[in-house]
């Protein structure tokens, strides 16, 4: 039987230095990660290695954990525990986390198991908890690029149901989970990454609410840009 070969991603290589510039700002006072869709588990490594305050806890579905243990296993870090298998869509540990992120998810799961992530998040995250997702995004309903485009048509080939995000949808379900922007950066490739803090002590809103109170944004801000 054959080996497992260790998975790479040549974009992890390329965006782990751009989104840890990031993360040293906004985890700097943080403590347990949680991570949604490691994928091959290169940016744990990454980041758990430059950031050793924190344990960062890897996550996926079942048949990505091997390639991420084994990420894992070369690393020995002693800030990374074995990664947990965690489907979105279903109950998850009831372990609570003071920050969560994953890069590139959201355009890859349905519309519906991004709601869930975030009713999950709302209970997953401690009440001062910070968030950040990294990804595409459309501004005001529009691509923010014709490279993002193409990609969404090539996504949309593969399965109906994925698609680059809208980010007011995405903070409209942030606020929901009683999340609250605090830096929207852009970075390479036409991506960003969003931050969120979790404001109103575990208070979830009513997604009505949420979506009243969040600004329309036509254009993404050309650097790091504060939430409103
Ligand atoms: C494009 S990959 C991104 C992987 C990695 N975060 C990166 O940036 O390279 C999307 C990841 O989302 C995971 N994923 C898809 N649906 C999921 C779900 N319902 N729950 C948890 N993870 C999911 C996939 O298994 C995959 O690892």
């Amino acid at each position: 039987m054959a080996l497992p070969t260790k998975p790479f991603a040549p974009s992890c290589d390329r965006n782990s230095g751009p989104i840890l510039g990031v993360l040293r700002r906004h985890f700097a006072d943080r403590r347990t990660v949680l991570e949604i869709g490691s994928g091959t588990g290169q940016h744990a490594v990454a980041f758990a290695s430059e950031l050793p305050h924190l344990t960062w806890q890897t996550s996926d579905l079942a048949e990505s954990l091997p390639g991420i243990g084994l990420w894992l296993e070369e690393a020995r870090l002693p800030n990374l525990p074995p990664p947990l298998e965690l489907d979105v869509s279903r109950p998850w540990p009831a372990t609570r986390y003071d920050a969560a992120f994953s890069a590139n998810t959201l355009h890859i799961m349905s519309w519906s198991a991004v709601q869930q992530l975030f009713e999950r998040l709302a209970e997953a995250l401690a009440d001062d908890a910070t968030l950040a997702i990294y990804g595409p995004f459309n501004y005001g309903g529009r691509f923010t690029s014709r490279s993002n485009a193409d990609f969404d048509a090539w996504l949309k080939e593969r399965s109906p149901v994925m698609g680059i995000r809208d980010f007011e949808a995405v903070g409209a379900l942030a606020r929901s989970a009683g999340l609250q922007l605090l830096e929207d950066c852009a970075m390479p490739a036409n991506n960003r990454t969003l931050v969120w803090r979790r404001a109103e002590s575990g208070r979830t809103r009513t997604l009505r609410d949420a979506r009243e109170a969040e600004p329309p944004r036509p254009d993404p801000p050309s650097a790091c840009s504060a939430g409103s």
